[in-house]
């Protein structure tokens, strides 16, 4: 459908003139061809053109006011509106798309993208699927997917302000990841319990899908040693068993690095902990908890000072909670039973509704520490082993609270956590940073940029956008559509996974889209019981 005529074209700005009776929305995508070649446009914004003199637009408006109709003559010559759009690609003849390399010819005439031509703007090619694509507010049938195997070792970055979509989000890249199974790992710490069955009663999580029985590790308090978990789903009118193992760690299983790399502890604090570590081996947690400063002082052969020893103590304390988490004598180590299960390119689901603040924050550095070190051993003494792996993407919603210039220390020294860790150094071993977060703008910088896939949902906060437009290609012009983003609707730049353009995305309701993973996944279930039975066998 025609939908316009070029009225000016500018570096890669199109103006056109919107035709009678169309309708154009921001974000949608629409094509002029010229000369063979097929340009791609995306609107960004609108402005009306009018030649009427102030008198007239004061005559005519006083009318309007009246309920009157405005009679203007030669209306169409004198005033109409325009849409500025941006080109974002140029598909030459032979079908190459390429960013663009010229302008169209004024008066060239604008019409509608057809599916077919949406299609070789490769936005549905990844493995990852995440949504649909979207022209306004009103989705369209092609598939938004990103490419897993490049997009995970560059981290992804998801921004929206409260009840914007961001967990909705996560869980379903949580189940296009499950539905590949095993061919990337996930790691997700959920404070809240919304993932594995969703936040309230009819909502949907990840246990409702049937892969969840194989893929699917859970770590939670709901199981009290390792096993299976059985969960009924009303709403499917079935039930599973998960793979699951209890939320626990042995604080002898900590290590001095384990603590380091929360980033919470000074330099001279650090050094007690190695040295508590020397002295006391396995026990040095336990040493440095239960004695007084004074004590634990004569202890280490007065090494340490008193003071920084009750400080240390102190953050210790903080970080290991009530025993009910960090545990002494239980003898389990969730940290190495989450690392065995990512070699196997599962998705890993840890729930810590009931954490402290602490708890949650060493919780994450030690499985984060841990993957991040397998991972990078590997590559270092095993490089075709390390070949083999899955990568893997480490999910932390918060993340301003774990990547914040102040959780690093603010202005004056910057101590390193495993998560600044992963973001400046991970993507050489595959392993991923999944951040998601209200306030970008509290973020790093480094890892904004190091980021190169963002989903950015409604965030109403401008230094928020700010903080991710200036980090980002392809998004000079979308302030705009930030701002009339709904619930659930998404714009997303992800040059890892071949995007040219920032991509107005649907990102699917959890819901409507585990629906439809519960029927393909039953589907190869069922052949693959079907090839399982003898008489259907090879043989
Ligand atoms: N893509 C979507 N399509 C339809 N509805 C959605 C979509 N994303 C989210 N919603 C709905 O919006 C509500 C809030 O979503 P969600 O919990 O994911 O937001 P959030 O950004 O994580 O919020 P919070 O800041 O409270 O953590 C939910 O009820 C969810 O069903
Ligand atoms: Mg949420």
């Amino acid at each position: 459908m025609r939908l316009g005529v070029v009225v000016w074209a500018e570096g890669v700005t199109v103006k056109f003139r919107i035709a009678e009776d169309s309708v154009v929305e921001r974000g949608m995508l629409v094509k002029v061809v010229d000369r063979g070649r097929r340009y791609v446009l995306k609107v960004v914004d609108f402005k009306p053109e009018s030649l009427l003199t102030p008198a007239e637009v004061a005559i005519i408006s006083s009318k309007a006011d009246r309920g009157e109709k405005p009679q203007l003559r030669d209306r169409d010559l004198r005033l109409y509106d325009t849409a500025i759009a941006t080109i974002v690609a140029q598909i030459d003849e032979d079908g190459e798309v390429h960013g663009p390399s010229s302008v169209p010819a004024l008066f060239s005439p604008v019409e509608e993208l057809g599916e077919e031509d949406l299609k070789m703007l490769r936005l549905h090619t990844g493995d990852i699927p995440i949504g649909r694509v979207r022209f306004g507010h009103s989705a369209v049938d092609v598939e938004v997917a990103l490419d897993g195997a490049k997009t995970i070792p560059h981290h992804i970055l998801v921004v929206g302000g409260t009840g914007a979509g961001k967990s909705n989000f996560g869980r379903v890249l949580a189940a296009s990841i499950l539905h590949l199974r095993g061919r990337y790992s996930l790691v997700v710490f959920d404070c809240e319990s919304e993932y594995l069955l969703g936040s309230k009663p009819g909502e949907m999580g990840l246990a409702h899908l049937p892969f969840s029985e194989e893929y699917l590790f859970l770590v939670s308090a709901r199981v009290p040693r390792p096993g299976r978990l059985r969960v009924e789903l009303p709403e499917l009118g079935e039930e599973r068993s998960i793979p699951a193992y209890p939320l626990k760690m042995d604080v002898s299983r900590l290590k001095p690095g384990d603590f380091a790399l929360t980033g919470e502890f000074s330099s001279p604090q650090e050094e007690l902990l190695w040295l508590a570590y020397k002295q006391f081996g396995e026990g040095w947690v336990e040493a440095l908890l239960s004695g007084d400063a004074r004590t634990v002082y004569s202890r280490l052969g007065r090494m340490a000072g008193v003071n920084t020893i009750s400080v240390t103590k102190r953050k210790i304390r903080y970080l290991t909670g009530d025993g009910s988490v960090f545990c002494r004598d239980c003898g389990y180590d969730l940290a190495a039973a989450v690392l065995s299960m990512v070699l196997k390119g599962r998705v890993v689901l840890i729930e810590t509704p009931f954490a402290t603040e602490g708890e949650e924050k060493l919780l994450a550095t030690v499985v984060a520490e841990r993957v991040f070190r397998a991972y990078e051993r590997m590559r270092k003494e095993l490089p075709e082993k390390w070949s083999q792996l899955p990568p893997v993407l480490i999910m932390v919603e918060e993340a301003h609270r774990y990547l914040g210039s102040q959780a690093l220390g603010g202005k004056g020294e910057v101590r390193e956590n495993v998560f600044s860790i992963i973001a400046k150094r991970g993507r050489k071993y595959k392993v991923g940073g999944l951040y998601i977060t209200q306030m970008p703008s509290e973020l790093m910088d480094a890892v904004v940029r190091q980021a190169l896939t963002k989903v950015i949902l409604s965030l109403p906060t401008r230094p928020d956008y700010l903080a991710v437009m200036n980090h980002s290609p392809y998004l000079d012009e979308a302030e705009a559509e930030i701002k009339t983003l709904d619930r659930g609707e998404a714009i997303v730049v992800s040059p890892p996974s071949g995007f040219r353009l920032a991509v107005s995305a649907k990102i699917y309701q959890y819901e409507e889209y585990a629906l439809r993973l519960i029927q393909e996944e039953k589907r190869l279930l069922a052949t693959r019981e079907v090839s399982r039975t003898p008489e259907y066998a090879d043989a």
